[in-house]
């Protein structure tokens, strides 16, 4: 089983999706780690009860983003990680971290990237009038919400949707997405070659992949 942490800032919703379908045993990734940026993180008792080590880095004690970047990058090492999941993780990382994870960090975004980076994304698809909307796990490049995409999945948007109504349903496609992507990934089904993923496994049925 290939060795993963995931990442979370927040209440980790995308995180217990994943340490459910980690339970499975014919799951080929084992949840190692779940750390947290944030000392006040919900997830963090979820993943304690789940009985998986925790860890908070907390950003506020660093000087700067180098020096949490090197402390979180020690942390991962130190749990022999192979891989990594941001789930919820609001933090940017430095273009060298994220050099030191090239191919083998995966990040969750709430839209169809290349549409709507960075945050409110719900209000951006509302404001921008389109019919589809949902979410996006990428391997992660320097560029924010930039990286190769390797799944979505779609929903559509009504008329009577607000922000909250639209993150209600695309959370749901998100705890659905991310447990079958890393799949993918950890099982060697989908990689990152050069700046292109390489599928070679048929979607499940309602999950676009690239
Ligand atoms: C999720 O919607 C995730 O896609 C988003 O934060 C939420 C975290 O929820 N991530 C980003 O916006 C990353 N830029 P969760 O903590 O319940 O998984």
């Amino acid at each position: 089983k290939m060795r993963v942490a995931i990442l979370i800032s927040g209440r980790g919703s995308n995180m217990v999706a994943l340490l459910e379908a980690a339970r499975d045993p014919a799951y080929p990734a084992e949840i190692v780690l779940v750390l947290s940026n944030r000392p006040d993180a919900a997830g963090l008792a979820r993943a304690a009860e789940a009985g998986i080590p925790t860890r908070i880095i907390d950003h506020t004690a660093f000087p700067d983003r180098a020096s949490f970047d090197a402390a979180l990058d020690a942390e991962l090492r130190a749990a022999s990680v192979e891989l990594v999941c941001l789930a919820g993780f609001m933090r940017i990382l430095t273009p060298e971290f994220v050099a030191g994870w090239a191919g083998r960090m995966i990040n969750i975004h709430p839209s169809l990237l290349p549409l709507f980076k960075g945050t409110h994304t719900h209000r951006q698809a509302l404001e921008a009038g389109v019919r589809l909307h949902g979410c996006t796990v990428h391997f992660v490049v320097p560029e924010l919400d930039a990286g190769p995409i390797v799944a979505q999945a779609a929903i559509p948007v009504r008329q009577d949707d607000d922000p909250d109504s639209l993150a209600d349903r695309v959370i749901v496609q998100e705890r659905r997405l991310y447990p079958a992507v890393l799949a993918l990934v950890a099982g060697g089904r989908a990689r990152l070659e050069g700046e292109r993923v390489v599928i070679t496994e048929q979607a499940p049925e309602g999950v676009l992949f690239s």
